[in-house]
């Protein structure tokens, strides 16, 4: 095959049947699980004003190397977004609705990543976020429809990490533990790592190199440095997930990829990704976001899943499978006129599915279509049928149903007779 001329840019794919109904599922069944819970869906801007996401913390990759930022054509400085809970957060501030404000989404972010299997440059994420409640019961209410819409898709094999970051409070006495132990651990630090530290050293825990996990495996816990008020949060959260009966794990270096976290973190991790890619999606408080983007001081938290890496997930485990999205009924038509046309039109206005083929092909040709289609049925329109006021009718899968071959039908009973025959 000759080379086309354009590919795909690196990090990105077209997705194409069945894996692109499969993504249409998926998100039908987040969206009725969101809907559910009293949710409202929200749609923003694919592309933002940079500072929107700069707020996100520039000791983040995210920030720091993966946005895909530019000026447009009248000189601003635009993002794609990297995730959603910034959009949304400059949405909270910019049209302040009423609190707690509960809103579900789905589309693409954009990240230039290292691509991957399971990281892409851009990806889908479906999530909800609920601004205005410092509630800790929120925190569980999210990490429950996470937890509802994974088990409904049929995945079972991770698990839930869950940590707390404590509030901006406890952050300095916390960050001042770590500094002195990352410091005299220093020289076993990678050369990224150590200049992570001097911005933002929560996120050394983060790293995924060897030497530097090794360190972090040793370094001090923030729950010892948690405030009486970010203990009973916490301990109200775990109470809530033992209540619903949704199993966790306490990961206390659990710190996540983006700095605007406070209080609750949490993760999803599956057990048959490779670790590099095995975060089905994480989220958590981030009590200062709104107010760092110009808004209210209105606390917020929240979550979001990566719906490439959840399919990939699903194929590991076998669940969620694509399903052939086949039409019903195939017409077969080798007369000249525009009734081949008009039966197609008729059975889709009637709500059945219905496909056909084109060019003017040959009656061994179109038969062959019909079989290839998946459909289980075909009606066949000849000169005959024509003449007659007549199609013929005939099942196509799972032997003949009806007990007869092929059947001369009135035309004008086409619907009602492809209907008696569908199951
Ligand atoms: P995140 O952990 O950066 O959090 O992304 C959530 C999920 O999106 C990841 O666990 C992963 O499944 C998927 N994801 C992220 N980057 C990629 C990529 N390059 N390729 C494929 N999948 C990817 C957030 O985005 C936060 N906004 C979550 C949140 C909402 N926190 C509070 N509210």
């Amino acid at each position: 095959m000759v080379r086309p001329d354009f590919q795909t840019p690196p990090g990105t794919r077209d997705i194409t049947e069945p894996d692109a109904g499969r993504v249409r599922r998926l998100v039908e069944v987040f969206a009725d699980e969101a809907v559910t819970a009293g949710f409202g869906q929200i749609v923003t801007p694919m592309f933002e004003d940079v500072g929107v996401f700069v707020r996100l913390g520039e000791a983040s990759d995210v920030v720091s190397k993966e946005l895909y930022s530019f000026k447009d054509k009248g000189g601003r400085e635009i993002a794609l977004r990297p995730e959603f809970t910034a959009s949304v957060c400059r949405a909270f501030a910019q049209h302040r609705p009423l609190t707690p404000w509960k809103t579900w989404y789905v589309g693409s972010g954009f990240r230039y990543d290292k691509p991957q299997k399971g990281r892409y440059r851009q990806f889908e994420q479906v999530g909800a976020e609920v601004v205005g409640s410092h509630d800790p019961d929120i925190d569980t209410e999210l990490i429950a429809l996470a937890w509802r819409f994974f088990r409904r898709i049929g995945l079972a094999d991770f698990t839930l990490v869950v940590n707390s970051l404590g509030d901006a409070g406890d952050r300095p006495r916390y960050q001042a533990a770590l500094t002195e132990y990352l410091e005299a651990n220093r020289s076993r630090l990678s050369e990224q790592a150590q200049k992570t530290m001097v911005v933002n050293p929560l996120r050394v825990l983060d790293s995924k190199r060897a030497g530097d996990a090794a360190v972090a495996a040793e370094a001090p816990v923030m729950s010892d440095h948690l405030s009486p008020e970010a203990t009973a949060a916490f301990d109200r959260v775990l109470a809530g997930l033992d209540t619903l009966g949704i199993d966790y794990r306490v990961e206390p270096r659990l710190v996540r990829g983006l700095d605007y976290y406070t209080r609750t973190t949490f993760e999803f991790v599956s057990h048959s990704l490779d670790a590099a890619q095995n975060a089905l999606g994480g989220g958590g408080r981030y009590d200062g976001l709104v107010e760092a983007l110009g808004g209210p001081p209105e606390p917020g938290v929240g979550f979001a899943l990566g719906v490439d890496r959840t399919l990939l997930a699903c194929d590991e485990e076998g669940v969620f499978t694509p399903a052939d999205d086949t039409v019903a009924v195939w017409v077969v038509c080798t007369t000249d006129d525009l009734a081949g046309l008009e039966a197609v039109e008729e059975l889709r206005s009637s709500g059945i599915s219905a496909g056909r083929a084109y060019d003017g092909r040959s009656m061994k040709a179109q038969m062959k279509a019909a079989n290839r289609s998946g459909a289980e049925i075909a009606v066949i329109i000849g000169s005959q049928e024509v003449e007659a006021g007549t199609v013929a009718v005939r099942t196509l899968r799972d032997g003949d149903r009806s007990g007869d071959q092929q059947q001369q039908v009135d035309r004008r009973d086409l619907v009602k007779k492809v209907r008696s025959l569908l199951p």
